[in-house]
């Protein structure tokens, strides 16, 4: 249901910071290296319509997604660019991939011989990117399994290869030994790939943190996800990187109460009050993407200062502990990730406080939360 007037509760996605992470996406590129921009996952929450019309207007040429559904909906919107769908073409979806003109990333053969046939029967061929597992032990032809594969290529008439790709398994660990294998294997298959005679113009492997840490000089595209959305991909480049947080999530005090000491507060009494304490009810709680796990640990700004989650975080709401705040009110505004003025809560510090990463902080934000495109903070 639609409401003109909805709660306070808004998640702001700034435009303007998005182009500036993009920016510091295009001065990790080699010359030459084109952006393949990934908006799977919503633009992991962000919005995956108003992000990749953002970025193709910025000059992102490609768009990678996880589903034929989230490429659907690109298409929908009238994004017209190259989309990669990486998580392949699944049975009965071959024709929507015909007629949108979207490539599947491929990783086995049957899917493989399956497109082919299917694209030779509907007369139009269909371009697929060739996936290898190089070492991320996830989907990917094996490199065994690809150099045997390797002379039927030339036969299966009814697909183009556009893409060779592999994807980094540690590129953002301190202590990674695993890229550099990553990385060699990848070269010695193309090396195959070119000996036989195969000509495949897209040849990509690096994530946002192969992007800033490693470098791939046969690569034609970048697969950049995080970075663009301001979320750090690893620690080790923490003090590199100049990115800014796309997402804000907003909302405003809706009541205030002053209790007595030894109150309890929300569903099991997780807390009670050591002493008066004025106690902020914001409307927001696990419904929207504020995790359950940040009962009595999650902090918010508020005034300019930080205040902590007392309580146990409910569907729709939480309670925060306001009591060294001066002048607080009802309606006042409230961050509970981003920034406000010169203070932040990043996804990397929500992530800790929950033992996850920034990704899935991100793509937590729940649909209830109305995404508001500005250029700039609002706050
Ligand atoms: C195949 C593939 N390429 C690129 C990315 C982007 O990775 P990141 O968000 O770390 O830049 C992802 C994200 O998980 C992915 O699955």
């Amino acid at each position: 249901m639609m409401t003109n007037s909805p709660r306070p509760t808004v998640a702001e996605i700034d435009l303007a910071a998005l182009r500036h992470n993009l920016a510091q996406v295009t001065r990790f590129c080699r010359s030459g290296q084109r952006i393949l921009a990934v908006v799977k996952a919503d633009a992991y929450g962000h919005g995956a319509v108003h992000v990749s019309q953002a970025l193709a207007a910025a000059g992102v040429e490609q768009f990678g997604v996880a589903l034929l559904e989230e490429a659907l909906e690109l298409r929908q919107a009238g994004i017209s660019h190259p989309i990669l769908v990486f998580g392949g073409c699944y049975p009965g979806q071959e024709e929507q991939f015909l007629q949108h003109q979207l490539m599947p990333a491929v990783s086995d053969r049957q899917s493989l011989f399956r497109l082919d046939r299917f694209a030779r029967q509907a007369g139009h061929a269909m371009k697929v990117h060739l996936k290898l597992d190089t070492g991320m032990g996830r989907a990917g032809f094996l490199p065994d399994e690809f150099l045997q594969l390797l002379p039927e290529l030339s036969h299966l008439q009814g697909l183009r290869f556009v893409g060779l790709m592999s994807h980094l398994a540690c590129a953002d660990e301190m202590q990674d030994e695993v890229t550099p294998g990553q990385l060699e294997k990848f070269s010695a298959l193309l090396r195959e790939v070119r000996s036989q005679g195969l000509v495949i113009p897209d040849i990509h492997i690096g994530n946002s943190a192969g992007l800033v840490g490693w470098d791939c000089p046969e690569c034609t595209l970048v697969r950049p996800g995080i970075m663009l959305y301001g979320g750090m991909p690893g620690e080790k480049y923490r003090e590199s990187l100049d990115l800014e947080p796309v997402m804000h999530l907003r909302t405003r005090i809706a009541l205030l109460k002053r209790v007595p000491p030894g109150t309890g507060v929300s569903y099991g009494h997780r807390f009670h009050a050591r002493r008066e304490t004025l106690v902020a009810v914001l409307p927001i709680g696990y419904a929207d993407g504020y995790n359950r796990l940040l009962t009595n640990r999650g902090q918010v700004l508020v005034g300019g200062q930080r205040a902590p989650v007392i309580g146990t975080v409910c569907m729709d709401w939480i309670m925060i502990d306001v009591t060294d705040i001066p002048q607080v009110d009802v309606g006042d505004p409230v961050t509970l990730l981003g920034a406000m003025g010169d203070q932040l809560i990043s996804a990397e510090e929500w992530a800790e406080w929950v033992g996850s990463i920034s990704y899935e902080v991100f793509c937590r934000i729940g649909q209830r939360v109305p995404r508001r495109y500005l250029e700039g903070q609002g706050g």
